[in-house]
Parts: structure tokens; C-alpha cells; sequence
């Protein structure tokens, strides 16, 4: 498998504190805005290079977002690396004995097959893998 840096995801509080910094202090760009019905989050895509930020709003209280930053404040969340084939690379963790979060590939922003994980796994850092469409 050979992954490649995708993207960081950051949790906020709030977007716009947070693009007076990225956007406004940086010059950074949002290239693409999406809600995430099934992860109850919205993200805010900036290039940064070959890779982008991810910053993620939670829409709802049960979202994994509202946990975090309940939990932690906001701040780094994940790494996201892409693969070509997300089912393969699951096969390839669980050969491995590496701890999964999601035991199947689920929907992510822009139409996107992800699956995170654990930290447990990676050094204490949630990793997601992504498959593009
Ligand atoms: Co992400």
C-alpha cells in the first residue's frame, strides 16, 4: 500500500476565529465547504500545497467533533493519508493486527470512502485513510 498526505483535520469552536487566522493571517483559501450528514460535521477544505486543511464544525452534539472538543478544546484532530483502495488497505491493517475503528469503509466529504485508525495502533495519533472517488 502507499499512502500519501491527504490532509490534517482541526477541530473548532469557531469557524470564523479560526479563519481570521488560517484564511485572513495565512492567505490560505477555502476551496471547498461540505456538511457530512452521517459524521454530523462541517468541513472547510484550504490548500496548503500538495495537501490541505481540514477544519470541522460539529452539527450536532452526538457528532465525534462536539466530543472532541468537549473532551480536548480545539486543536489537531487527524491525518488523513489516501490510498487507491481503501477495502484493501483494511485487509492489509487487520492481517496486521493493527485496531480499527471503523471495520468498514464508510462515507466521507466529497464523495470520499474513509475508514480511521485507532490511536491505540498509530502512536496516539487518529489516522484516517481515504479512497477518492
Ligand atoms: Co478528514
Amino acid at each position: 500500500m502507499r499512502a500519501v498526505l491527504d490532509h490534517i483535520g482541526i477541530a473548532v469552536n469557531d469557524l470564523q476565529s479560526a479563519l481570521a487566522f488560517y484564511r485572513d493571517a495565512l492567505g490560505l483559501e477555502i476551496e471547498a465547504s461540505e456538511e457530512v450528514v452521517s459524521q454530523h460535521v462541517r468541513t472547510h477544505f484550504l490548500a496548503v500545497g500538495a495537501a490541505r486543511l481540514e477544519l470541522l464544525e460539529a452539527t450536532a452534539p452526538e457528532s465525534a467533533i462536539a466530543k472532541y472538543l468537549e473532551k480536548r478544546g480545539p486543536g489537531l484532530h487527524h491525518i488523513t493519508l489516501r490510498v487507491a483502495d481503501v477495502r484493501a488497505a483494511v485487509a492489509e491493517l487487520k492481517t496486521r493486527g493493527v485496531k480499527l475503528i471503523d471495520d468498514d469503509p464508510r462515507p466521507g466529504a466529497e464523495g470520499s470512502l474513509i475508514v480511521f485508525v485507532h490511536p491505540a495502533s498509530t502512536g496516539g495519533v487518529l489516522i484516517e485513510l481515504k479512497q477518492n472517488p
